[in-house]
């Protein structure tokens, strides 16, 4: 088939290489001319795992391009999807102004039958809207369908590769038909093409997003519990991960959920319900909690410091959001870095790929190391705040001899306690009773 990807960000970039990988010719747009001339460069712009290979591998095969001009690919293909920014507006609502604005101009071009295909998260009623913003302009046959993307950053490529589930909603037959042969080749091993009217799967992803957002948030209140209760939060989570109904993954309690989803996302679906008067009760809770629990670990870092971080110095490990990505938007990580700086204190961190986007955002206010290790010199005490793999198994006798004080504050629970109390290290973790043995 022959498709458009309109917005070459996480998402479009990952849905147009993967597409192009099952044979698809696909061209990429998007209104950022440097990243589409590094993109046609053969020049990748974001981090992440295996894109890299298949990207590169498509352009040869002249499968993928990339192009700033939409006018000049409307009448080539057959589909054309939508991968653009949904960011939360003033009041916390998705602003729609990158799709609504990308489907008028659609409007324009249109001059026979396409299918306009939504994969940004947009709330309810979205593809009326889309529909109604190309018919402005544009009187003859198409059909807009939604189909929400559920790709994780760090694991995009197998997720779009082999998705759980491909869910679309699609109120005609001919778009139904034209989705079903374009994923056919990634839903080989038989998992499921769910259709379902455009509302449903509009709030479908918002649903499943905004749930395992309130599965991180509980977790994170049992972890104070367990605090405050002298029980080990990895214990409880074992305990409970076992039973079926319950499933062990997205158990982790830690510093709060971040990226740029389950945020926006969740306060999207609190706006989206506000606006109809439903007073979402679950959500606001599972949102307070996580503000709060960004934060967990500076209390902590204050408490062992009696409320003096002045003149402090910590090593950071990790920045981006969660591992496996260079994606730093919403990272709890700069919530700590922002708080640490109001206290005084200095940062030098460390991040395997994140740290050209953080030095973008934030400047020279902290200082950047070139390893792990050489981020503990001159340290009063390390943080980590993100797992990325070779954070797991540091060497810790050489850390010694860099970070005298042997202190550690873990956000992200990578170390036994009862390990690092052999070791001779003082560790604080989360909703673990490490700090009172
Ligand atoms: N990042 C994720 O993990 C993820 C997962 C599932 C769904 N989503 C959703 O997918 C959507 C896109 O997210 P993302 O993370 O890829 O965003 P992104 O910011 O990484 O990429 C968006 C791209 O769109 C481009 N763009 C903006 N306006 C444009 C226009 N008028 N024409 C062409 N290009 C334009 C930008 O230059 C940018 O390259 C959002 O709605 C998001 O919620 C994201």
């Amino acid at each position: 088939m022959k498709i458009a990807v309109i917005g070459t960000g996480y998402v479009g970039l990952v849905t147009g290489t993967c597409f192009a990988e099952t044979g698809n010719k696909v061209v990429c747009v998007d209104i950022d001319q440097a990243k589409v001339n590094k993109l046609s460069g053969g020049q990748i712009t974001i981090y992440e795992p295996g894109l890299e290979k298949l990207f590169l591998r498509n352009i040869k095969e002249e499968r993928l391009r990339f192009t700033t001009d939409l006018a000049s690919v409307v009448d080539e293909v057959e589909m054309i999807f939508l991968a653009l920014p949904t960011p939360p507006g003033a009041d916390g609502a998705a602003d729609l102004k990158y799709v609504l604005g990308v489907a008028e101009e659609l409007g324009k071009l249109l001059t026979s039958y396409k299918v306009i295909v939504n994969k940004s998260t947009v709330p309810v009623g979205t593809a009326d809207k889309v529909r109604a913003a190309i018919a402005k302009n544009y009187q003859g046959d198409f059909d807009v369908v939604s189909n929400p993307e559920f790709l994780r950053e760090g694991v995009a490529v197998d997720d779009f590769m082999k998705p759980d589930r491909v869910v679309i909603g699609a109120n005609s037959e001919r778009a139904r038909k034209l989705m079903s042969e374009l994923y056919a080749p990634f839903l080989r091993q038989g998992n499921p093409i769910l259709f379902m009217d455009e509302r449903s799967s509009e709030l479908t992803k918002y649903a499943a997003n905004s749930f395992l957002a309130m599965k991180i948030s509980f977790m994170n209140e049992i972890a104070q519990l367990c605090e405050r209760m002298g029980a080990d939060v990895d214990m409880v989570r074992r305990g409970i991960g076992s039973d079926e109904r319950i499933g062990k993954r997205f158990l982790f309690s830690g510093i709060g959920y971040g990226g740029s989803c389950f945020p926006k996302d969740v306060q999207a679906l609190i706006q989206s319900a506000d606006a109809i008067n439903y007073d979402f009760k679950i959500l606001k809770a599972v949102e307070k909690v996580n503000a709060s629990q960004k934060v967990h670990l500076v209390e902590k870092i204050k408490a062992h410091y009696k409320g003096d971080l002045k003149g402090k110095r910590f090593a950071l490990w990790g920045m981006a959001f969660k591992p496996n990505t260079d994606d730093i938007r919403e990272a709890p990580a700069l919530s700590i870095i922002n708080a640490l700086l109001k206290e005084g204190a200095t940062v030098c961190a460390y991040d395997p790929e994140a740290m050209l986007n953080v030095k973008h955002q934030l400047g020279n206010s902290i200082d950047f190391a070139t390893s792990q290790y050489s981020a503990l010199e001159g340290a009063d005490a390390l943080l980590i705040a993100t797992e990325w793999s070779e954070f797991r198994t540091p060497d810790f006798e050489h850390m010694a001899t860099l970070l005298p004080s042997k202190l550690i504050f873990d956000g992200r629970n990578l170390f036994e306690g009862a390990k690092m109390k052999q070791l001779g290290y003082q560790y604080f973790s989360i909703g673990r009773t490490t700090e009172l043995t």
